[in-house]
């Protein structure tokens, strides 16, 4: 059958030059029919490119290439072109990574995570299911899995090889971890943090830490080998701190100066404030607030009252170390809020240190939304 074609309208063609990966269905001409997963010619004045149809969602459509249809040979090359930019990362004690970031690697709505000998592979439109059966031979010519994953929800399916047990022991910068690719949240590690949670480290010696919203104490065991003289992980969920537990006893670290509490992390702060307890070192890395753009200001009201309430049990002259994963909130909103979270508190953030994602979460200079990672550090005053 021959490739549907679409004309856009020409006003998006600067942004279609520039190299932006998404069509939204507004734009889309009434009465054009595709089928979900084909493939499309699109022009648009002096652009031509091919893209991925989707009949639902916002996203019509995911730009893929502008010279050709994509086949097996051409997802080849982008995966070897990904895991390149990755190599740096692997002398270094390091085997869990985001291999494939989607659009910042130039696959639109596919990533792809390594722990270890295993591919976790997630798909964000109904559409990229059609690059599946590229990619899993594309993945095994550059470094052999036991086993590639695709994870919908908790669901795991299993594309090749073997699925992963339970628990998978990857290694991070040196450190051991647990993760639990099936029933831990995302594809199991938050791995975009793994540079801020080095930072961490080297803020911590003989610091008392309060990691809050610590998942399986990522941050946590960084503040440990960095020298930390107690740590106290808070996360709401209870299946999260097990793991945690595990990696503390995986890396020989006594459980014995750090605490987990399996808590709502405002309610432990009230209770924590009210009780005078303050911290050298306090990390805050929330859930995302918003999922759609019109959910910004109350995402922003969140973040001013959790980092309020957080700064309030950080000691004088101590250290904050804030972030945001929510794209909807620009590095100028979060340090705006940050501001004001401070003033309301009475006190005054002097900021240190600013980053976003690790580097096997590239972002595309035309694709600015896929930037979403906001960490940074401040020292805390009192109002002078
Ligand atoms: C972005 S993740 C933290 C990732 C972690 N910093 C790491 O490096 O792995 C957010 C965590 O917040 C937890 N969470 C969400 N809402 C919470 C709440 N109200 N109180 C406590 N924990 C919460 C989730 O269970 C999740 O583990």
């Amino acid at each position: 059958m021959a490739m549907a074609r679409l004309k856009l309208p020409g006003k998006l063609e600067h942004a279609l030059l520039a190299g932006h990966p998404w069509v939204y269905r507004d734009h889309v001409q009434r009465g054009f029919r595709a089928a979900t997963g084909a493939w499309v010619e699109v022009e648009c004045e002096r652009f031509k490119g091919f893209a991925l149809w989707d009949n639902e969602g916002p996203i019509a459509l995911r730009m893929y290439s502008r010279k050709r249809v994509p086949d097996e040979q051409w997802l080849g090359e982008r995966v070897a072109q990904a895991h390149e930019l990755r190599q740096a990362l692997l002398g270094e004690g390091t085997n869990a990574y985001r291999w494939l970031f989607g659009e910042g690697d130039g696959l639109p709505g596919l990533v792809v995570d390594r722990y270890g000998d295993y591919n976790v592979v997630l798909t964000y439109a109904p559409s990229v299911s059609r690059l599946l059966p590229w990619l899993v031979p594309a993945l095994d010519r550059v470094l052999p899995a036991r086993g590639t994953i695709q994870k919908r929800g908790s669901e795991l399916a299993l594309l090749s090889g073997e699925l992963p047990p339970d628990r998978v022991e990857v290694l991070e910068n040196g450190l051991r971890f647990q993760v639990a690719i099936g029933a831990g949240q995302k594809s199991g590690l938050f791995l975009d943090q793994r540079e801020n949670r080095a930072h961490v480290e080297s803020l911590s010696g003989g610091k008392r830490v309060l990691n809050l919203f610590s998942y399986t104490g990522g941050f946590s065991l960084y503040a440990v080998r960095g020298g930390a003289t107690t740590v106290t992980s808070v996360d709401v969920s209870r299946g999260a701190l097990d793991d945690a537990r595990a990696s503390f006893e995986l890396n020989g670290f006594s459980a014995e100066n750090h605490e987990f509490v399996a808590q709502d992390v405002f309610e432990y702060l009230e209770r924590a404030a009210s009780k005078g307890q303050r911290f050298g070192l306090v990390i805050c890395d929330p859930p995302s607030f918003a999922k759609s753009r019109d959910q910004l200001r109350k995402a922003l009201r969140a973040y001013e009252r959790v980092n309020r309430l957080a700064l309030k049990v950080v000691e004088p002259g101590g250290l904050f170390a804030s972030a945001s994963c929510t794209s909807q909130v620009s590095p100028e909103a979060f340090r705006g809020v940050l501001g004001e979270a401070a003033g309301r508190a009475k006190l005054r953030l002097q900021m240190i240190h600013e980053a976003g994602h690790a580097v096997d979460h590239p972002v595309m200079a035309s694709h600015i939304e896929g930037r979403y990672l906001k960490y940074v550090v401040s020292r805390v005053l009192p109002s002078a």
